[in-house]
Protein backbone atom coordinates (compact mmCIF):
# COMPACT_ATOMS: atom_id res chain seq x y z
CA UNK A 1 0.00 0.00 0.00
CA UNK A 2 1.39 3.70 -0.60
CA UNK A 3 1.71 5.94 1.98
CA UNK A 4 -0.77 8.26 0.36
CA UNK A 5 -3.84 5.86 -0.33
CA UNK A 6 -6.21 6.01 2.21
CA UNK A 7 -5.59 3.00 5.48
CA UNK A 8 -7.03 -0.42 5.26
CA UNK A 9 -9.77 -1.40 7.49
CA UNK A 10 -9.08 -2.36 10.85
CA UNK A 11 -11.16 -4.36 13.09
CA UNK A 12 -13.45 -3.02 15.88
CA UNK A 13 -11.65 -6.24 18.13
CA UNK A 14 -8.61 -4.08 18.30
CA UNK A 15 -8.33 -1.01 20.60
CA UNK A 16 -4.68 -0.21 20.70
CA UNK A 17 -4.05 2.81 18.31
CA UNK A 18 -0.44 1.76 17.77
CA UNK A 19 -1.36 -1.41 16.68
CA UNK A 20 -4.54 -0.03 14.57
CA UNK A 21 -1.64 1.90 13.11
CA UNK A 22 0.60 -0.97 12.18
CA UNK A 23 -2.41 -3.14 10.56
CA UNK A 24 -3.64 0.82 8.50
CA UNK A 25 -0.46 1.15 7.25
CA UNK A 26 -0.45 -2.44 5.98
CA UNK A 27 2.77 -3.01 8.13
CA UNK A 28 0.95 -6.63 9.91
CA UNK A 29 -2.35 -8.29 8.99
CA UNK A 30 -5.78 -7.30 11.21
CA UNK A 31 -6.08 -10.60 12.06
CA UNK A 32 -3.34 -13.10 13.45
CA UNK A 33 0.33 -12.37 13.39
CA UNK A 34 3.44 -14.99 14.33
CA UNK A 35 4.70 -13.23 18.07
CA UNK A 36 8.40 -12.47 16.03
CA UNK A 37 6.96 -11.02 13.28
CA UNK A 38 4.47 -8.42 15.15
CA UNK A 39 8.14 -7.99 17.47
CA UNK A 40 9.62 -6.91 14.31
CA UNK A 41 7.71 -4.89 13.05
CA UNK A 42 7.53 -2.80 16.18
CA UNK A 43 10.84 -2.94 17.10
CA UNK A 44 11.67 -2.01 13.36
CA UNK A 45 9.18 1.25 13.39
CA UNK A 46 10.25 2.76 16.67
CA UNK A 47 13.39 2.77 15.41
CA UNK A 48 12.74 5.33 13.21
CA UNK A 49 11.59 7.13 16.00
CA UNK A 50 13.22 10.48 17.42
CA UNK A 51 17.02 9.04 18.96
CA UNK A 52 16.30 5.68 17.48
CA UNK A 53 13.97 4.25 20.06
CA UNK A 54 15.36 0.57 21.10
CA UNK A 55 11.96 -1.47 22.28
CA UNK A 56 12.47 -5.09 23.82
CA UNK A 57 11.76 -7.55 21.16
CA UNK A 58 11.43 -10.55 23.86
CA UNK A 59 9.19 -8.58 26.27
CA UNK A 60 6.57 -7.31 23.23
CA UNK A 61 6.31 -11.30 21.94
CA UNK A 62 5.67 -12.02 25.91
CA UNK A 63 2.68 -9.19 26.05
CA UNK A 64 1.36 -10.60 22.55
CA UNK A 65 1.67 -14.66 23.99
CA UNK A 66 -1.18 -13.62 26.39
CA UNK A 67 -2.82 -10.91 24.92
CA UNK A 68 -6.01 -13.01 23.66
CA UNK A 69 -6.44 -14.94 27.09
CA UNK A 70 -4.47 -15.96 30.31
CA UNK A 71 -5.47 -19.92 30.43
CA UNK A 72 -2.78 -22.36 28.75
CA UNK A 73 -5.07 -23.57 25.91
CA UNK A 74 -5.21 -19.78 24.89
CA UNK A 75 -1.44 -19.18 25.30
CA UNK A 76 -0.47 -22.33 23.06
CA UNK A 77 -2.95 -21.06 20.78
CA UNK A 78 -0.91 -17.69 20.74
CA UNK A 79 2.59 -19.33 20.80
CA UNK A 80 1.43 -21.81 17.76
CA UNK A 81 -0.75 -19.41 15.44
CA UNK A 82 0.38 -15.91 16.71
CA UNK A 83 -1.59 -13.27 18.25
CA UNK A 84 -5.38 -12.27 17.15
CA UNK A 85 -5.20 -8.45 16.84
CA UNK A 86 -8.85 -8.51 15.71
CA UNK A 87 -9.64 -10.13 19.05
CA UNK A 88 -7.85 -7.77 21.57
CA UNK A 89 -11.26 -6.62 23.46
CA UNK A 90 -11.77 -10.30 25.06
CA UNK A 91 -8.09 -10.62 26.48
CA UNK A 92 -6.58 -9.75 29.43
CA UNK A 93 -4.87 -6.79 28.47
CA UNK A 94 -8.23 -4.79 27.42
CA UNK A 95 -8.85 -2.46 30.22
CA UNK A 96 -12.78 -1.98 29.60
CA UNK A 97 -12.79 1.91 29.81
CA UNK A 98 -10.19 2.66 32.29
CA UNK A 99 -7.62 3.99 29.94
CA UNK A 100 -7.96 7.61 27.87
CA UNK A 101 -11.39 6.55 26.09
CA UNK A 102 -10.26 8.39 23.04
CA UNK A 103 -11.43 5.06 21.19
CA UNK A 104 -14.97 3.63 22.39
CA UNK A 105 -15.51 0.50 22.53
CA UNK A 106 -16.92 0.08 19.10
CA UNK A 107 -13.27 1.62 17.74
CA UNK A 108 -15.01 4.88 17.07
CA UNK A 109 -13.17 8.52 17.97
CA UNK A 110 -15.01 10.17 21.10
CA UNK A 111 -13.76 13.55 20.03
CA UNK A 112 -14.27 15.49 23.46
CA UNK A 113 -11.83 12.81 25.23
CA UNK A 114 -9.37 13.41 22.48
CA UNK A 115 -9.78 17.17 22.93
CA UNK A 116 -9.60 16.43 26.99
CA UNK A 117 -5.58 15.21 26.59
CA UNK A 118 -5.04 19.32 26.26
CA UNK A 119 -5.99 19.81 30.03
CA UNK A 120 -2.88 17.74 31.17
CA UNK A 121 -0.80 19.57 27.96
CA UNK A 122 1.60 22.29 27.77
CA UNK A 123 3.15 24.26 25.22
CA UNK A 124 6.19 22.76 23.24
CA UNK A 125 8.80 24.28 21.51
CA UNK A 126 10.57 21.87 18.47
CA UNK A 127 13.64 21.79 17.67
CA UNK A 128 13.02 24.21 15.22
CA UNK A 129 11.33 26.61 17.72
CA UNK A 130 8.04 26.14 16.35
CA UNK A 131 5.37 26.45 19.20
CA UNK A 132 3.13 23.20 19.74
CA UNK A 133 1.05 21.41 22.40
CA UNK A 134 2.32 18.33 23.83
CA UNK A 135 3.02 16.07 26.83
CA UNK A 136 6.08 15.17 28.62
CA UNK A 137 6.61 12.63 30.97
CA UNK A 138 5.12 14.34 33.97
CA UNK A 139 2.12 15.25 31.94
CA UNK A 140 1.36 11.62 30.82
CA UNK A 141 1.75 10.43 34.38
CA UNK A 142 -0.81 13.21 35.46
CA UNK A 143 -3.18 12.22 32.57
CA UNK A 144 -2.89 8.17 33.66
CA UNK A 145 -4.02 9.16 36.78
CA UNK A 146 -6.65 10.83 36.05
CA UNK A 147 -8.09 8.50 33.90
CA UNK A 148 -7.33 5.30 36.41
CA UNK A 149 -9.01 7.77 39.35
CA UNK A 150 -12.41 8.31 37.33
CA UNK A 151 -12.81 4.43 36.42
CA UNK A 152 -12.93 3.99 40.11
CA UNK A 153 -15.48 1.13 40.78
CA UNK A 154 -14.67 -0.45 37.39
CA UNK A 155 -10.84 -0.66 37.42
CA UNK A 156 -8.38 -3.58 37.74
CA UNK A 157 -5.21 -2.56 40.00
CA UNK A 158 -3.50 -3.91 37.03
CA UNK A 159 -4.79 -1.44 35.09
CA UNK A 160 -2.20 1.36 36.01
CA UNK A 161 0.61 -0.69 35.53
CA UNK A 162 -0.78 -1.12 32.00
CA UNK A 163 -1.08 2.09 31.28
CA UNK A 164 2.89 2.31 31.87
CA UNK A 165 3.34 0.01 28.89
CA UNK A 166 1.21 2.49 26.95
CA UNK A 167 1.67 6.25 26.84
CA UNK A 168 4.99 6.44 27.89
CA UNK A 169 6.26 3.68 25.34
CA UNK A 170 3.99 5.77 22.85
CA UNK A 171 6.12 8.83 24.38
CA UNK A 172 9.44 6.78 23.59
CA UNK A 173 8.54 5.81 20.15
CA UNK A 174 6.75 8.93 18.38
CA UNK A 175 7.95 11.25 21.16
CA UNK A 176 9.55 14.42 19.53
CA UNK A 177 13.29 16.09 20.71
CA UNK A 178 12.05 19.39 20.92
CA UNK A 179 14.33 22.48 22.49
CA UNK A 180 14.14 21.46 26.10
CA UNK A 181 12.53 18.69 26.48
CA UNK A 182 11.20 15.02 25.05
CA UNK A 183 7.81 15.48 24.49
CA UNK A 184 4.41 13.40 22.71
CA UNK A 185 2.70 16.28 20.71
CA UNK A 186 -1.01 16.12 20.43
CA UNK A 187 -1.18 16.81 16.80
CA UNK A 188 0.85 13.42 16.60
CA UNK A 189 -1.93 11.80 19.04
CA UNK A 190 -4.54 12.64 17.33
CA UNK A 191 -3.01 11.67 13.80
CA UNK A 192 -2.42 8.08 14.98
CA UNK A 193 -5.60 7.63 16.87
CA UNK A 194 -7.62 9.07 13.55
CA UNK A 195 -5.73 8.72 10.57
CA UNK A 196 -4.00 5.89 12.19
CA UNK A 197 -0.95 6.98 10.94
CA UNK A 198 3.08 7.62 12.15
CA UNK A 199 4.23 11.07 12.53
CA UNK A 200 5.32 11.67 8.43
CA UNK A 201 8.85 12.25 9.83
CA UNK A 202 9.06 8.18 10.78
CA UNK A 203 7.86 7.17 7.53
CA UNK A 204 10.88 8.80 5.47
CA UNK A 205 12.90 5.34 4.32
C1 LIG B 1 5.27 -0.89 21.76
C2 LIG B 1 4.20 -0.68 21.05
C3 LIG B 1 2.90 -0.24 21.64
C4 LIG B 1 2.52 1.02 22.01
C5 LIG B 1 3.35 2.29 21.92
C6 LIG B 1 1.16 0.93 22.52
C7 LIG B 1 0.43 2.01 22.98
C8 LIG B 1 -0.87 1.96 23.42
C9 LIG B 1 -1.65 3.11 23.84
C10 LIG B 1 -1.18 4.56 23.86
C11 LIG B 1 -2.89 2.66 24.18
C12 LIG B 1 -4.08 3.54 24.55
C13 LIG B 1 -4.46 3.53 25.97
C14 LIG B 1 -5.54 4.57 26.23
O1 LIG B 1 -6.35 4.92 25.35
O2 LIG B 1 -5.55 5.06 27.35
C15 LIG B 1 -2.88 1.22 24.00
C16 LIG B 1 -3.94 0.38 24.25
C17 LIG B 1 -3.91 -0.97 24.11
N1 LIG B 1 -2.85 -1.75 23.61
FE1 LIG B 1 -1.12 -1.05 22.91
N2 LIG B 1 0.75 -0.39 22.44
C18 LIG B 1 1.77 -1.13 21.92
C19 LIG B 1 1.78 -2.50 21.71
C20 LIG B 1 0.76 -3.33 22.04
C21 LIG B 1 0.80 -4.78 21.91
C22 LIG B 1 2.00 -5.58 21.38
C23 LIG B 1 -0.41 -5.25 22.34
C24 LIG B 1 -0.92 -6.66 22.39
C25 LIG B 1 -0.62 -7.57 21.50
C26 LIG B 1 -1.22 -4.10 22.74
C27 LIG B 1 -2.52 -4.16 23.22
C28 LIG B 1 -3.25 -3.07 23.64
C29 LIG B 1 -4.61 -3.17 24.15
C30 LIG B 1 -5.43 -4.44 24.34
C31 LIG B 1 -5.01 -1.85 24.44
C32 LIG B 1 -6.36 -1.39 25.01
C33 LIG B 1 -6.19 -1.11 26.48
C34 LIG B 1 -7.40 -0.41 27.03
O3 LIG B 1 -8.42 -1.07 27.22
O4 LIG B 1 -7.30 0.80 27.30
N3 LIG B 1 -0.47 -2.96 22.53
N4 LIG B 1 -1.64 0.83 23.53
Amino acid sequence: MSSTSQPVTVSEGNPCPFLRALVAQGKVPDDKVPLGEIARVIVDVASKGDGHPKVPGVAIQGVALIANGLSPRQVWRNAMGGVRLNELRSGPLNKHGSGSGILDENANIDAAQLARLDEFASDKLDTDGNAERGLNLAEITRMMDANFERAAGHRRAIDRKLMDQEWPVLLKIIGKQGKAEHYLSLKDVAHLFVERRFPARMMEP
